[in-house]
């Protein structure tokens, strides 16, 4: 054997799949990155195919408050690696409450009442509907386990050991090319205002007691078998007021987006009629918006509300009702009477003068290009 040049290796260099795919993640989820880790880590040793044949490729559960991430990291996920969240194969445990309901995931078996007529959640053809040549793996995700029947815990138990499941038809699913996540917001229900609200003495202090109280409860809800199936346990942050305003700016992001693409479905069937507009929200307004749309108790679930109620359905009327004009900027601020205010300015060059606006509206010149949102027909 000739002696060679010793080189130090970094296991912790991701593959330029990975580096992809996290920059992708990065784009639509704010923080929760132990969470992108345990996913990116699974797919890297699924690509490499180093895991066990007779298990599913890896498992997770996460826990943490609600609105913070939980279900919205799985379809993300999906999203990024298949180009649409459907791939992730979402299974509402509450849903699945009462034992006899398990019928909807496994199919009646032949002879019971309702088995020509039941088509199972859980086929091997839709777990592998997304399959594509180059990434031949499935995501199943088990949402909000702590309300599942005893039936789907074993059900769960089962395609955690054996990565396979039989339906009623005697058909075997297999589970080995299969990512399995799991969620519950289990503890962080217990979460006390003095827990995360005003006063705590720091994050960290607020994240261990959530972590405490979570995984306490998660292990006297859950069977020490289900427990110790576990490979990762992920808790997630409650988020902080300046990821909050991240997530505003994501929201505002992907509404101009649906904006956009309705109005390009307007200027094809008539293209005569097509005006083109910018929206500029002040960021007194995104402040209100990252606020009202936010609740320690809700997380961020109620985000796209606020942004639907406050600005999307108020600039549809304005649209709809021909006030919006070709080339107008609509600008968008917060009085703080409960409802925003919508004016226009003629051209969007303001946005970037140094003109003063009169005083009764926002100081747009403080707004840099970014902040416009520029919404074409
Ligand atoms: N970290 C985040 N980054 C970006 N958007 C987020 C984040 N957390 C929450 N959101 C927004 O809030 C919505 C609700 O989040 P999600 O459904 O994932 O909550 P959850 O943690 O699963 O809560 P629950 O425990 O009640 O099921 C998402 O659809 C997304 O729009
Ligand atoms: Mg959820």
């Amino acid at each position: 054997m000739t002696a060679g040049t010793q080189r130090k290796l970094n296991p912790s260099v991701n593959s330029q799949d990975t580096k992809l795919l996290i920059q992708q993640f990065s784009r639509k989820v704010v923080g929760q990155s132990a969470a992108t880790q345990v996913l990116t880590d699974i797919l890297e040793s699924f690509r490499a195919g180093f895991g066990e044949s007779r298990q599913p490729v890896g498992n997770a559960l996460f826990l943490g408050p609600t609105g913070t991430g939980k279900t919205y990291v799985v379809e993300t996920f999906a999203e990024a690696l298949f180009g649409t969240k459907e791939a992730c194969l979402r299974i509402d445990c509450a849903e699945f409450q009462h034992s006899h309901e398990i019928a909807k995931l496994l199919g009646s078996p032949p002879g019971y009442l309702g088995h020509r007529e039941t088509h199972p959640m859980f086929t091997q053809e839709r777990l592998d509907k997304y399959h594509k040549d180059s990434l031949k793996l499935s995501i199943v995700l088990f949402d909000e386990i702590e309300k599942a029947s005893d039936a789907v815990w074993n059900l769960m138990l089962g395609i955690l050991d054996k990565a396979s499941l039989t339906l009623g038809t005697n058909a075997v699913v297999d589970f080995s090319k299969t990512i399995i996540v799991m969620t519950s917001n289990l503890g962080a229900r217990e979460m006390s205002e003095k827990d995360i609200g005003y006063g705590v003495p720091s994050e960290e202090y607020a994240a261990a007691v959530l972590e405490r109280k979570a995984l306490s409860a998660a292990k006297s809800k859950f069977s020490p078998e289900f427990m110790n199936r576990l490979q990762h346990i992920v808790m997630f942050e409650t988020l902080t007021e300046t990821q909050i305003e991240a997530i505003v700016e994501m929201e505002l992001k992907a509404m101009e987006e649906r904006i956009l693409n309705s109005i390009v479905l307007r200027v094809a069937a008539s293209p005569n009629d097509a005006i083109l507009f910018y929206v500029a929200i002040s960021p007194k307004a995104k402040k209100t918006l990252a606020t009202q749309g936010y609740d320690p108790a809700y997380g961020a679930r109620h985000l796209k509300r606020v942004i639907d109620k406050l600005i999307q359905r108020p600039l549809a009327k304005l649209y709809n009702s021909g006030q919006i004009q070709d080339k107008d900027t609509v600008v968008v601020d917060d009085p703080g009477t409960g409802t925003f205010d919508f004016y226009t300015h003629p051209s969007p060059t303001p946005v970037i003068s140094p003109t003063p606006m009169p005083s009764h509206t926002c100081d747009i010149r403080c707004y840099n290009s970014d902040s416009v949102k520029i919404c074409g027909h």
